[in-house]
């Protein structure tokens, strides 16, 4: 059976700046505090870091030229915001914009839709240093470097995200500690939650006036999630674990005001001492700016239970099933949960246009003795996650293109270079780029716009 796609869908892949730039400290960027974290002993497994990972700073224009040959009509990266504002804010580092203003002309030279990601997590220390996301003056910040960017891009780049996932900067970074900045503390990660979404609010606005005719939206981590039994327990902790990953930052973003439930269990959890004295009187109405387009990150189900003996702190157990299938990560694969959630988003909360902007499996398949990687795994990944996009299109989800992650094996935050989620291999040492056999299967997919 062959599966055709709208005639203008977008077929891409994605990638983020500390993961794949390198350059760390060249042209007059700053640290950032991903660059403090890897430097941290005991923080990324192997002690690996960002400082060189892609070397994409200096081999940008053979990544496009990769790009070009298999077909990409579109290429999803972000900024790296302490190469264009060193100190945060202030003074702009023109050598810093000028490496993206060179990636964008390249990029629509070879006829590829550039999607911007301003925020893929590498703040610049020196605002993690006055306070970082858990004060107010960051979103502040981050609102002038919105402006920054898109006045300097925007007259060619039409498609921008704000955040990537702020879920993830938020709990992971400052509630979890097991990203930058390495935090552990509740209340700071909720009220950073809030500052990261009021930033987006307010750079939306900024970014349609410095760049004609543009879209906009955000890019949020979206799982689908199940429950182990139908123990109340159970059913329990997949509510509070939607609340938190999810409705948390749709609920606003979509005009609902923070999700009550949750406001609730924070509370009666002690961690909003002062409740939600942090949300100013015109915040929610800045959150809910209408968004041209919602950025959805699907990999896996997560199948929870909560642990008989909790000591009321939210948390859940993840359950594994012995005849399901897992990724490296350890995370199943399990498309029908892609479209699951794409028709719960269209029905729940009705985003104008939706983009699949991260989806993709970690295998470490290696070149063999002719130098031929055959991820069979990912190809199969691949194709069971693009039928199910399919039939959430015929389903009436207003689906407009898919963006795989990533275009090649990169930096995976805390677990290093140990997992490879390219459909590019890079060979660390040499810097060597290798098609793997899935690249090739997904040029064929974009050259016949469907399967
Ligand atoms: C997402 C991140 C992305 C990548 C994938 C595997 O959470 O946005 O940078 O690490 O996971």
């Amino acid at each position: 059976m062959t599966l055709s796609f709208p005639k203008d869908f977008v077929w891409g892949a994605a990638t983020a700046s500390y993961q794949i730039e390198g350059a760390w400290d060249e042209d007059g960027k700053s640290e950032s505090i991903w660059d403090r974290f890897a430097h941290t002993p005991g923080k990324i497994l192997n002690g690996d870091t960002g400082d060189v990972a892609c070397d994409h700073y200096h081999r940008w224009r053979d990544d496009v030229q990769l790009m070009r040959d298999l077909g990409l009509n579109a290429y999803r990266f972000s900024i790296a915001w302490p190469r264009i504002l060193p100190a945060g804010r202030g003074a702009v580092n023109q050598r810093g914009l000028d490496f993206y203003n060179r990636l964008v002309d390249e990029l629509l030279e070879q006829n590829i839709t550039p999607y911007v990601t301003l925020y893929h997590w590498d703040l610049p220390q020196v605002l993690e240093d006055a306070g970082g996301w858990a004060v107010r003056d960051t979103a502040q910040a981050f609102a002038e470097y919105a402006d920054v960017v898109s006045r300097a891009l925007g007259d060619r780049v039409k498609n921008w995200f704000t955040h990537n996932e702020p879920f993830c900067a938020a709990f992971l970074g400052y509630q979890m500690g097991v990203h930058a900045p390495g935090v552990t503390d509740w209340h700071k990660a909720i009220v950073a939650s809030h500052h990261l979404l009021l930033s987006h609010g307010w750079a939306m606005p900024i970014i349609r006036q410095n760049s004609a005719d543009a879209q906009a939206g955000i890019v949020l981590n979206v799982g689908f999630n199940m429950p182990a039994t139908n123990r109340r327990e159970d059913l329990d902790a997949v509510r509070f674990g939607d609340g938190f990953v999810h409705r948390w930052f749709l609920d606003p973003l979509f005009g609902r005001h923070y999700p009550a439930d949750m406001v609730d269990a924070y509370c009666a959890n002690g961690f909003l001492p002062k409740g939600m004295s942090f949300v100013q009187a015109d915040d929610l109405a800045a959150i809910s700016a209408p968004m041209d387009f919602l950025g959805v990150n699907y990999y896996r189900r997560s199948i929870m239970s909560q642990p008989t003996a909790s000591d009321g702190t939210p948390s859940h157990e993840e359950i594994r099933l012995p005849d399901s299938e897992y990724t490296e990560m350890g995370w199943e694969v399990y498309p029908d949960g892609l479209y699951q959630l794409l028709c719960r988003l269209h029905f729940e909360y009705r985003p104008a246009k939706i983009f699949i902007t991260e989806n993709g499996a970690s295998y470490a398949d290696a070149p063999d003795a002719q130098g031929v990687i055959d991820d069979t795994r990912r190809i199969d990944y691949l194709r069971g996650h693009l039928t199910a996009a399919h039939r959430a299109i015929q389903a009436g989800v207003p689906l407009a293109g898919y963006f795989y992650w990533s275009l090649m094996d990169n930096f995976e935050w805390a677990y290093g270079y140990s997992e490879r989620f390219g459909i590019v291999w890079i060979d660390y040492a040499t810097q060597q780029r290798i098609l793997k056999a899935s690249a090739r299967w997904y040029a064929d997919v974009i050259r016949r716009n469907g399967l």
